[in-house]
């Protein structure tokens, strides 16, 4: 019989994340102090991050020991399973091999808990009592909800407005593992409010949340602020992924040619990628694709510069692929990957040519969704379902040129909170929306005044 799920034993789970900052093949810029613009020193991060997750955030270690109680956490739905998409193969009739993380089995279904739980735990471990955050779609959310729960730590989420209406079930969710949750922009924050004013009807924005978390973290003596993506040691907590994925390819006798994975922040990607990535560096060929929504493309059409990660602009200046830090993208289903900037690791990766990207339309991406559905079973929450059109697009590509290629995507989490895309794209009632390149254009105009690089 063939082999369908490529599983590990608990003993078997990566004990170390692997941190990409120690093998880049050139330094990225520093993030700056938007005050004096010189590099940013840990005392800057201090107000919002405990000193054990800012000494991460800098390390040039290759290797980093994941501490017993976290380890002991993710075993709760790690390792978690490699898929062969063998249905799924036959119904596209590809010579490809398809193969998918699947990351929906964790409680709160996505990647997402592979951070929360590492950063509450350092957090509980230096003091802190409550942890504030934003969520886009409120995967991230739920899975600091759930991390705090564990580890006994408060938890306030400001959650972006047109998600919490259209995702009741996910502010249920939250509450149920005793978190707080407002909409945002909300009346609890000066920068919420200033929105509130200038916008009454906005929908957020995941800018705008992160406003929010932050200005409540650095206000507040007994709250740290935690952010699910983009952060160097967010990224490196995902790494679990791609080393876990490396041993379940050796169990099957592969390994990729092509490595894909959406983009919202980040660090999904960075997740499965990261580890490959070290073998592309070593001179193996891979091919590494990242994937974006065309109303939201940050990596295809932003430009590489200094930006603020969020729209009041209290956080540092990052060096990024950004679409300005004002931007506010369409309403489309893909609440987690409405971000204006992404990671600088990745950013500077794709900089770097190491990583491609492409951005796909929104009604694409859910006909990619429905055929996978119906051939491999998992209905994928709608960021995960730009890698799922990626690896179609990927194999039929190897069709048309008949070529053997084997494909490794990440499907970051399931969509069952996500119904309500499903029922709009069935009903035929999504709108495809691409951001020309002149809205792009007037977006950054506003970013006149910051720098473009360092030193400038
Ligand atoms: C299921 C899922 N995939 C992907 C993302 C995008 O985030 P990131 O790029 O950090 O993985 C999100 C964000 O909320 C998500 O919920």
């Amino acid at each position: 019989m063939k082999r369908t799920k490529i599983l590990l034993n608990e003993s078997e789970m990566p004990k170390q994340w692997y941190n990409m900052a120690a093998d880049l093949p050139s330094p990225p810029p520093p993030p700056l102090n938007p005050g004096t613009r010189q590099p940013l020193g840990p005392e800057d991060l201090s107000p919002l991050f405990p000193m054990s997750l800012i000494l991460q955030e800098v390390s040039q270690e290759r290797f980093i020991d994941i501490p017993e109680p976290v380890l002991e956490a993710l075993t709760l739905w790690r390792p978690t399973p490699l898929i062969r998409a063998h249905r799924l193969e036959k119904a596209l009739g590809t010579p490809a091999k398809i193969y998918y993380k699947y990351e929906g089995v964790s409680p709160t279904g996505s990647h997402k808990p592979n951070t929360a739980v590492a950063q509450a735990y350092y957090n509980k471990q230096d003091g802190v009592k409550r942890l504030s955050t934003e969520t886009g779609a409120g995967q991230w959310g739920s899975s600091l909800a759930f991390a705090a729960a564990l580890f006994g730590l408060e938890c306030k989420v400001y959650m972006v407005r047109i998600s919490f209406e259209q995702k009741p079930y996910r502010k249920a969710l939250m509450e149920s593992y005793g978190a707080q949750i407002v909409a945002s922009p909300s009346p609890d924050t000066q920068s919420g409010r200033a929105i509130l004013a200038e916008i009454p009807d906005t929908p957020g924005s995941l800018g705008i949340a992160i406003s929010e978390a932050v200005e409540d973290a650095a206000t507040r003596e007994d709250t740290k602020y935690s952010l699910g993506s983009v952060l160097n040691h967010v990224l490196l907590h995902q790494t679990i992924i791609g080393q876990e994925a490396i041993k379940q390819l050796e169990m099957a006798g592969d390994y990729p040619d092509k490595v894909i994975g959406c983009v919202g922040g980040g660090s999904n990607f960075a997740g499965i990628a990261f580890p490959f990535m070290r073998d592309k560096i070593n001179g193996r060929q891979i091919d590494f694709i990242a994937t974006e929504p065309a109303s939201c493309p940050t990596l295809t059409k932003g430009e590489y510069r200094y930006d603020f990660g969020d729209t009041a602009q209290l956080t540092p200046l990052m060096p990024m692929y950004t679409l300005g830090h004002s931007f506010v993208p369409p309403a489309i289903h893909a609440g987690g990957l409405r971000y204006h900037g992404d990671a600088p690791l990745l950013c500077h990766l794709v900089k770097e040519g190491l990583i491609g990207a492409e951005a796909y339309t929104q009604v694409d991406v859910f006909e990619s969704a429905i055929i996978f559905a119906r051939n491999e079973g998992i209905i994928p929450a709608p960021e995960s379902n730009h890698a799922v059109h990626g690896a179609i697009k990927h194999a039929l590509q190897a069709k048309e040129e008949g070529k053997e290629t084997t494909i490794l995507f990440n499907l970051s989490g399931h969509g069952f909170f996500d119904m309500s895309a499903y029922s709009n794209y069935l009903a035929g009632n999504l709108i495809d929306h691409a951001m020309t390149n002149e809205e792009v254009r007037e977006n950054l105009e506003k970013l006149a005044g910051l720098p473009l690089s360092f030193p400038g």
